[in-house]
């Protein structure tokens, strides 16, 4: 058998004309079109059953393909066992466990990798100790605030309605981020199987996933996915005989970041504008058309079926203080090997950047690395050692979020990067609340004039009172949170504002 990825990554550096060169070459050959490992920087990667075990070989040309190479034999792009190469040997891949083996849309393939035993599990406990099994497992919210996932889900539980969901937020906008991505395109019933437990642990009957609008492969994959386990019986009013109902739907969300936000999320998938609501009521009481909602990232809701399978401790023995189990890390940006990591909690950012990164693209030095996001601070070299752990990162004035590394060389003017913080949020401010709409407009302006030397001392003054305004006076995140990178570039970076450089913490 041949494994070759099909994931929109894979596609785009031409895993398909790959594809049509080994059929023919070798028209007998048994092709399986897996997901991708999740190692960009050698994609197309194809891995060759062979008696010995999988041989992988990439990043691939059509041209490279041979008969040795379709055999499994020596070649140039020879790789080895994938799974020994030291970009994945130390990763602890939980949720991104079966990411690049299996077929996306093969139920065969997933039950054969454990997939359904959560489910299994699930279906044999009372809601109240799913919920506990999950608060147990010290899961918090993945899409970036870091909630514990089981006291929403009880807030959920406890709430008395006849009528309540499960809402996925599948919009990933976080720059540089794609695990979501990979857990649609590469492993959907994962996803599928999280949201139907999620279901039973709540009484909610409906699940959504609202998925953002730019990603059509994973559009595709998850409805091929939901249609699979509706003419399976693991979707539908009577789910694998358990006399317990969940039914899933997608929906395409509006093609705006602020539909990230989960109030706004709810308003767009009512069919209304993504506007932000205020907080309380919280969704968890008050949410989709008024009901009880839980509303949870993919990669929240793709952690479930290993804690439901595993028991709470497997996942709980990962990672340090109260940030448990593991992060799906994308390094991304002027970096030499970007790709998903997936490690518990605790290792140092400086090790993602060296030891998995090696390096800039560019062979330059590295100067600044953005995570979590367009809303995340700017850290600097003096910041790297930080231990991924929201705790850690959030007494240094930064965020986790979503566990997006984006990475700047050298040549990266960070004056440039503030004024592209602010300009993002006047691009998708909601513009309900003042401090946001016309505070970020204000903050382009007076950046321009920042960089422009004119007047810079009272304007770095005036920059950083609206900084303040924003963070003290916005309703959301967005307005709260854009002035992280703005911020942190002006205390950090200096020399790019015309200052002399201040120390670093
Ligand atoms: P939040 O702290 O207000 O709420 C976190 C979650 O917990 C929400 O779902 C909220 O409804 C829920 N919650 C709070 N108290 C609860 C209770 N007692 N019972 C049940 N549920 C409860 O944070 P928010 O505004 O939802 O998100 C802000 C975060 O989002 C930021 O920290 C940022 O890192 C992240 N973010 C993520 C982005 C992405 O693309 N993934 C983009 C922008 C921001
Ligand atoms: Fe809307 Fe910005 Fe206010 Fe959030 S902070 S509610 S995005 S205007």
């Amino acid at each position: 058998m041949i494994r070759i990825p099909s994931d929109t990554t894979a596609l785009s550096l031409g895993a398909n004309a790959v594809a049509e060169r080994i059929r023919e070459l070798a028209p007998d050959a048994e092709i399986k079109r897996s997901g991708t490992r999740g190692l960009f920087f050698l994609e197309p990667l194809i891995e060759v059953e062979t008696p010995n075990g999988w041989v992988a070989y990439g990043p691939l040309e059509p041209d490279d393909v041979t008969a040795e190479l379709v055999a499994g034999g020596a070649h140039p792009k020879c790789l080895g066992d994938i799974e020994a190469h030291p970009y994945l040997v130390n990763q602890q891949r939980l949720t991104f466990s079966k990411i690049g083996k299996i077929d996306p849309l093969s139920l065969d393939d997933y039950r054969a990798h454990r997939g359904f035993a959560g489910l299994t599990a699930a279906a044999a406990m009372t809601p109240a100790d799913i919920v506990a099994t999950v608060t147990d497992s010290g899961l918090r919210g993945r899409g970036g605030a870091a909630f514990p996932t089981g006291i929403k889900w009880n807030t959920v539980l406890g709430a008395d309605s006849a009528q309540k969901y499960i809402v996925c937020n599948a919009d990933e906008g976080d720059s540089g981020t794609f695990a979501d991505r990979l857990v649609m395109e590469c492993d959907p019933y994962m996803l599928i199987e999280g949201m139907i437990i999620a279901g039973f642990a709540v009484g909610a009957t409906q699940g959504y996933i609202y998925l953002r609008r730019e990603y059509p492969l994973a559009d595709r994959t998850l409805r091929a996915a939901i249609e699979n386990c509706y003419a399976s019986g693991l979707l539908g009013d009577d789910i694998a005989g358990s006399g317990r109902a969940f039914n899933v739907e997608v929906r395409l969300g509006a093609d705006a970041y602020i539909c990230g936000e989960e109030t706004s999320l709810l308003e767009s998938l009512e069919g209304k504008r993504g506007l932000v609501r205020a907080k309380p009521p919280l969704p968890a009481l008050v949410g989709l058309f008024g009901q009880p909602t839980v509303v949870n990232n993919v990669l929240s809701l793709a952690a479930v079926p290993f804690i439901l399978d595993q028991g709470a401790r497997a996942y709980a023995d990962y990672g340090v203080g109260r940030s448990r189990g593991t992060l799906p890390i994308q390094l991304a940006g002027n970096i030499e090997c970007g790709g998903l990591i997936e490690r518990a909690f605790g290792l140092t950012l400086r090790e993602v950047l060296n030891d998995y990164g090696q390096g800039c693209a560019s062979g330059l030095a590295m100067r600044a690395v953005q995570v979590g996001g367009p809303l995340g601070a700017y850290l600097p070299d003096s910041q790297w050692d930080l231990p991924l752990d929201y705790e850690a990162f959030a007494a240094a004035g930064a965020v986790l979020g979503h566990g997006g590394v984006v990475v700047f060389d050298a040549r990266v003017d960070m004056a440039e990067q503030a004024r592209f913080s602010m300009e993002f949020c006047a691009a998708e401010s909601c513009g309900k609340c003042t401090p946001c709409r016309i505070g970020s407009t204000r903050g382009v302006e007076v950046i321009d004039r920042i960089r422009a030397d004119d007047n810079r001392a009272a304007n770095l003054e005036l920059l950083n009172d609206l900084c303040d305004t924003m963070i003290h006076g916005s309703l959301c995140a967005m307005g709260g949170m854009t002035p992280f990178p703005v911020q942190s570039a002006v205390k950090h970076f200096a020399d790019d504002f015309g200052t002399p450089n201040v120390t670093p913490e």
